[in-house]
């Protein structure tokens, strides 16, 4: 076998466990399970959100309070689907509020949000599926805080949306208490796969992105998944097998290298979703984000000469939404470069796409090449729901449960603790005494 490929009989002597895999998380989709309503999110009806997103719309900025899954969704729709540098784009041109997120706990990037905004024509979301996570749950106490004081409680409580689940935290009944608007996260949908959910959908529609568009594309994706029953015909079990016989190789990293800046966004979306899902029981291949053609000049080095341990995703717009002709020049100094002259930038692009994938396959290492037609809402929906059902899939294959992250949730009763939450004070002295070691 070559460096870098794996038996393909291998490779297809996974297709009955992933038939079994795809069956099961279709029927425990149907039957509401913890953690797979992600799966039935393109039939949820949205008119709630869009009438949220149309009443957001008309304000000046949107100020988006969550982290984790409730933050790296809508980072990725807008990188995707929205123009570079939205909130310098003057009002004309932006078909919605300017948009900033708070999802570290950084007091110079609140203080600065604040400071950029004007709190009578801002709307904050506060966003936490559990309703309790302390980072969201700070930064949202300082601009709750804020807004009381500059507008009163009363008007303050109409610059607020809260999205949450319906039984669990503290969000819930506080929005009841203040009156504010409120939409639900569904019970069965977990954080990192909620973004075809409200957490993704209302500030993508209230910035101009067409949620029904998002949810047709992921919906077309899962019916044309579902129609295929073969690794070999199936996209998603395809990827699923070989980023799983990839890894019990030895390839325990995972790189997803988009040419397309407006893809940045997606490889941390990705990360989450891949780390999170399948890091678990000792088992797991580590994401990797990487961004062509930066990296080109950064990690190809170490991607092809390095050690052997990463597959490679090279991901390609086929119609990107821009084109430059690179104009040319009669300066004599510049002569040489004229085998540059008159080509198309985008192409320059796609010839260093084809180059990497080329010297990471020539080095003998895995690479796989996803090219996307064009990056629209339903082609960004299909691909959302691709990678949910590979990560799935992929947790299927390694026997870990992929919709559980009990590592996360260790760190936030550390970090409980630690704050003095009550019942905690186990959690904090723990944590001490690991300190300690
Ligand atoms: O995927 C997950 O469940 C987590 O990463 C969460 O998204 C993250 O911890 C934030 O949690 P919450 O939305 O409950 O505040």
């Amino acid at each position: 076998m070559p460096g870098g490929a794996v038996d393909m009989e291998a490779v297809g002597g996974y297709e009955d466990i992933l038939r079994n895999g795809d069956a099961w998380l279709r029927d425990s989709a149907s039957e509401g399970r913890d953690g797979l309503g992600w799966i039935n999110l393109p039939a949820r009806d949205i008119a709630g959100v869009e009438e949220t997103a149309k009443w957001i719309s008309g304000f000046d900025a949107m100020v988006q309070v969550g982290i984790g899954g409730s933050a790296l969704g809508n980072l990725m729709l807008h990188g995707a689907l929205l123009p570079p540098y939205w909130n310098e784009l003057p009002r004309s041109k932006r078909q919605g509020p300017r948009f900033y997120m708070s999802d570290n706990v950084d007091p110079a990037d609140n203080r600065m949000i604040w400071n950029l905004i004007d709190p009578e024509q801002t709307v904050f979301t506060v966003i936490s599926k559990s309703g309790s996570t302390a980072e969201t749950m700070a930064n949202f106490l300082f601009f709750w805080d804020r807004l009381k004081v500059d507008l009163g409680p009363k008007k303050a409580a109409e610059h607020v949306v809260v999205i949450t689940d319906e039984e669990k935290g503290v969000l819930r009944p506080f929005a009841d208490e203040i009156g504010c608007r409120r939409l639900v996260l569904p019970a069965d949908v977990g954080g990192r796969f909620s973004v075809l959910s409200p957490v993704g959908l209302l500030s993508g529609a209230a910035l101009g992105i067409s949620a029904r568009k998002l949810l047709e594309g992921a919906a077309e994706m899962d019916r044309r998944l579902a129609e295929r029953n073969t690794v070999f015909e199936n996209p998603a079990w395809l990827l699923a097998a070989l980023s799983v016989a990839h890894y019990r190789q030895g390839r325990n990293m995972t790189v997803l290298m988009p040419y397309e800046d407006a893809l940045e966004r997606f490889c941390e979306w990705f990360a989450q979703l891949w780390g999170e899902s399948l890091g678990k029981n000792g088992t797991g291949s580590t994401p990797v984000r990487a961004l062509g053609a930066i990296d080109q000049h950064s990690q190809i080095q170490l991607y092809t000469e390095g050690p052997d341990d990463k597959l490679f995703t090279v991901m390609t717009v086929a119609e990107p939404a821009e084109e430059i002709t690179i104009p040319e020049t009669e300066e004599k100094a510049l002569v040489s470069l004229s085998y540059l002259f008159g080509q198309s930038m985008n192409s320059l692009r796609r010839y260093e796409a084809l180059s990497t994938a080329a010297a990471i396959a020539k080095s003998g290492k895995p690479v796989v090449s996803i090219e996307i037609p064009k990056l629209d809402e339903r082609r960004l929906g299909a691909m959302i729901q691709f990678y949910e059902h590979v990560t799935a899939l992929a947790g299927y294959l390694l026997d870990v449960n992929p919709f559980d992250q009990p590592g996360v949730e260790q760190g936030k009763n550390y970090t409980y603790g630690l704050m003095g939450r009550p019942n905690y004070s186990a959690q904090a002295l723990e944590v001490t005494e690991l300190a300690e070691k």
